[in-house]
């Protein structure tokens, strides 16, 4: 969809000419005679850009870009003045004006002003989307990702949460398993009852059966006295049985008989007793393969299999990395109170190239180490730990500049230069051998203010 532009001119003959020269960009066009035409058109339509005269009888251009600031946040507007108003534009600028053109309007001055006022305009709506998502991910325990393959995982999470139907998650290590089972219990009606979590692999074999079904007093050599078991502690909420591809044949058999007769009974009891109970079970083992392999019984397989989920490792799900990297980066810094914002690109390339054997958890890890080892507001390369710095040979192209299209020679050269100087950190004399020019003439291409320190003016350049 072509972008939308506002033109607000009381004359006719000027909104007619700018409409003609922004239609011959492919640009949409609305037009309003006047201030208060203006803000209800911006109430109603998707605006990018307002090009406005800053001279109007009843509203002025500086009136409505005040107005426009609260009608319509995301819009950035061009002030177009006459001859002898530039101090009133530049007063506006500083109400928030992205430019200003002065008349007669040139073709090419208005098409590149609107063009870069554009670009900002888009670039601020994707960073509110994004800081939107983020600022509802930061916090809690959210499944976080949005590559297909995730996603699709996700739907049959979704779906299946809110029903008591048995869910098998099958994933590698640190892809989420745990998390996912949460996201079960808590997206169910029994979200207020318990969630008990028990892990086969690391409980000894001798100690899970009561640790599963619970004991009467004197079941066994040293029951001293009752105990409930996890089974009967998880009555009205779900149990999450984490590595199930681990359980004994004998210790199979007892669960399947809970799963079809919906009875426990503990050691050493008389009475069964009933409970009502969802089951998740996790297994980094491929369960159908150990099935054939004699080592799973096949009916406690079905009776797990009822919604099976298969949580994808990360590598399968590249995409997601710099969204997963983010969040972590963001609470990692809150917790050690450290001010560091984001990642250099090459870093964040690197972390997508890397195989990610750990997945989610060792990407975890990765981004608190490198947050507590970066000395700088950002993580470089150098903070990433040394196996996945390796990685990013083999993944893709080194540090890279992004050089805006219509930057002129005199911009481009500058952007380079701050951005080695950046590299080293500041060290003139380096970044001018790398550069292959003499360090006097970093500091001729660069401004300087009058603490001799450079300034950083931002690719836009302050207004004069
Ligand atoms: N999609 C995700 N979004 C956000 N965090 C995630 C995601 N997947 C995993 N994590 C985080 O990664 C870590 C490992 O996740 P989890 O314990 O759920 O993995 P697992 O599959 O159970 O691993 P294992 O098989 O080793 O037990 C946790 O800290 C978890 O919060
Ligand atoms: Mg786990």
């Amino acid at each position: 969809m072509p972008p939308l532009i506002l033109i607000v001119d009381d004359e006719r003959s000027n909104l007619d000419s700018l409409r003609k020269i922004f239609e011959r960009e492919g640009w949409r066009v609305l037009t309003a005679a006047s201030g208060p035409e203006a803000l209800e058109l911006l109430r109603r339509e998707p605006v990018s850009v307002v090009v406005t005269d800053l001279m109007m009888p009843g509203m002025s251009g500086e009136a409505l870009l005040r107005a426009a600031r609260t009608v319509a946040p995301d819009v950035e507007v061009v002030l177009v003045t006459a001859y002898g108003t530039v101090e009133a534009a530049v007063s506006a600028m500083k109400e928030g004006a992205y430019d200003f053109i002065t008349k007669p309007v040139k073709r090419h001055a208005v098409v590149k002003s609107v063009r870069r006022a554009l670009e900002k305009a888009s670039l601020l709506a994707e960073n509110r989307a994004l800081k939107a998502q983020l600022a509802g991910l930061t916090q809690g325990n959210a499944l976080l990702g949005d590559s297909p393959r995730f996603r699709a995982a996700l739907e049959v999470l979704l779906q299946a949460a809110p029903t008591s139907a048995t869910v098998l998650l099958q994933g590698e290590s640190g892809t989420g398993k745990e998390l996912a089972a949460r996201l079960l219990h808590d997206r169910s009606p029994r979200a207020g009852g318990p969630f008990v979590p028990i892990n086969c692999a690391a409980i000894p074999e001798s100690i899970l059966e009561s640790e599963l079904f619970g004991y009467e007093k004197g079941a066994f050599t040293g029951a001293a006295g009752r105990k409930e078991g996890r089974l009967e502690r998880a009555h009205g909420g779900t149990l999450f049985l984490d590595e199930v591809g681990e359980m004994s044949p004998g210790l199979q058999v007892k669960l399947l008989r809970v799963l079809q007769d919906g009875v426990v009974e503990r050691l050493g009891a008389t009475q069964p007793s009933r409970i009502d109970v969802r089951l998740v079970a996790a297994t980094n083992k491929d369960l159908a393969a150990e099935v054939k392999a004699g080592r799973f019984r096949e009916d406690l397989f079905y009776r797990l299999n009822v919604v099976a989920v298969r949580l994808p490792p990360l590598r399968e799900r590249r995409e997601d990395v710099p969204l997963l990297a983010t969040v972590f980066l963001r609470r990692v810094a809150e917790k050690h109170q450290k001010r560091v914002t984001g990642f250099s690109p090459a870093a964040l390339h690197s972390l997508e190239g890397w195989e990610w054997p750990g997945n989610v958890r060792e990407l975890e890890h990765a981004v608190e180490r490198a947050v507590v080892l970066c000395p700088g507001e950002r993580v470089e390369v150098s903070d990433l730990p040394e196996p996945v710095r390796a990685a990013r040979g083999a993944a893709g192209p080194p540090d890279a500049l992004v050089i805006p299209m219509g930057a002129s020679m005199d911009e481009i050269e500058r952007l380079v230069i701050r951005e080695t100087l950046r590299q080293t950190r500041g060290d003139k004399t380096l970044a001018a051998q790398i550069l292959g020019i003499a360090p006097r003439t970093i500091y001729r291409k660069l401004d300087r203010d009058a603490a001799g320190r450079l300034v950083d003016e931002g690719p836009e350049g302050a207004p004069e």
